[in-house]
């Protein structure tokens, strides 16, 4: 059983394959690359193919923007099947980007391949990856952390990874929707209504795009004038596991102004993610940083501070416990929104489904937190719901039925790596 779905992994990879970037479904839902897809691709390429594994990162930033900014998607080809495409973007050089970001995985990747294929292979790249990831962390303590909070902001809820997450619904709300988009959307062509965002909300992200263009994407201005502005907990302890990988790969290539620079940031944000911690609740949560409110939801990325750093795990049983009881309530583990809830929606999207990629880095943390038993949960119904299911976009956690987009490549890749594990 394993054998054949690693082979059809390799095949999903294979075909997906666009030379040099991976589109994360060749079913036309997403025609370009994007950025932590691509990273964690990197990491499915890893187990078979060293060269592409590396190539997948370099042309990722080969996207990079003057000022450090790793953009959210690169155009490679033609994008007339998706929306927003170049023509409303306008951004990047030579016009070939999108003008957000995405959740910084590429350091903790490029650590992971230099794990496996060891320092002499290795060193040139991390030499020629290390100095871009320094600038590309540095832009999010300077862009999105100006006030040096230890946080930096997301000013789009496509920033977060998780798009449509009941944690953004009030920070969203309160944006203007600006003129209807729903008759310019693609992505209804390619997946069910039921299983993505709304219109109301698309309505909101086109016109937080449109802002962003009209002030020309500069980062001085951005932080300031964004009518969405969230401290994600999610996204901030992806970023504070990839200081640690990056110091790491900082140390390889001596660069010791680096790696003190990114001391610095590590002990900032270590700080501040312990002041999201809700002790009452036991839970990590998001703040708005536009009104200064808490968001009290309890989506996936309050988990992820287990991978940020598997001390979490010892400090606050309770989220573990949380956890637990999370998967007590659903099939396959793990929802990316708390079961029981109002918000919870099981089908749609980032509101409960279960995706590969989160579940990664849940089952990371808690193995080196020394919670195998946890992790081997994890790893056997990620594992499981493709076999079952097939390697669809994300899952129902009560039922497992595969929902979005087919033969995707983040899905591909997480089966790759995480049959490589032993529990
Ligand atoms: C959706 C997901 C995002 C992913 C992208 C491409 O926008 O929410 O996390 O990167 O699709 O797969």
């Amino acid at each position: 059983m394993t054998a054949d779905l690693t082979e059809a992994a390799i095949a999903i990879l294979r075909a997906n394959d666009r030379g040099g970037y991976t589109v994360p479904t060749s079913s036309g839902l997403y025609p370009a690359q994007w950025n932590w897809d691509s990273c964690l691709v990197a990491l499915g390429f890893a187990t078979f193919d060293e060269d592409r594994a590396w190539a997948e990162i370099e042309t990722l930033f080969g996207g990079q923007w003057p000022d450090g900014m790793l953009p959210h998607i690169l155009f490679h080809g033609d994008d007339s099947s998706y929306f927003p495409n170049t023509a409303i973007w306008q951004a990047g050089p030579g016009g070939r980007t999108s003008g957000i970001t995405q959740p910084p995985v590429a350091a903790t990747v490029v650590r992971q391949l230099f794990e496996r294929f060891g320092v002499e292979r290795s060193r040139p790249h991390v030499r020629a990856l290390a100095p871009k990831l320094l600038a590309w962390h540095r832009w999010f303590y300077s862009a999105r952390d100006p006030e040096g909070t230890g946080l930096a902001a997301i000013i789009h809820p496509w920033e977060s990874g998780m798009d449509n997450s009941p944690v953004w619904d009030a920070a969203l709300a309160a944006v203007e929707p600006g003129p209807s988009v729903a008759h310019l959307r693609k992505d209804t062509g390619f997946a069910d209504a039921a299983v993505r965002p709304t219109s109301a909300e698309y309505d909101r992200y086109i016109n937080l795009v449109l802002t962003f263009r009209a002030a020309g994407y500069r980062a001085d201005r951005l932080y300031g004038i964004a009518p969405f502005r969230v401290a994600d907990i999610g996204f901030n302890a992806i970023l504070q596991r990839a200081n640690r990988d990056l110091r790491f790969l900082l140390d390889v290539i001596d660069d010791r102004a680096g790696t003190a620079e990114v001391d610095r940031m590590i002990a900032r944000t270590r700080a501040a993610l312990e002041g999201c911690w809700d002790e009452a609740d036991g839970f990590y949560y998001s703040r708005d940083t536009r009104t200064g409110e808490v968001i009290r939801k309890p989506g996936i990325g309050g988990l992820l501070p287990l991978y940020a750093d598997p001390a979490a795990a010892e400090r606050h049983p309770a989220l573990v416990a949380r956890l637990e009881r999370w998967l007590e309530q659903v099939e396959v583990a793990v929802p990316s929104f708390e079961p029981g809830r109002p918000d919870f929606e099981p089908r749609r999207y980032w509101r409960g489904p279960v995706w590969l990629v989160v579940n990664w880095m849940i089952l990371d943390g808690l193995r080196r937190a020394g919670r195998r038993d946890l992790a081997a949960r994890i790893r056997r119904d990620s594992i499981g719901v493709v076999a079952r299911s097939g390697f669809r976009e994300y899952f129902d956690p009560i039922t497992g039925e595969g929902l979005g987009g087919t033969d995707f490549s983040w899905t591909a890749a997480m089966v790759l790596l995480l049959a490589g594990l032993e529990d």
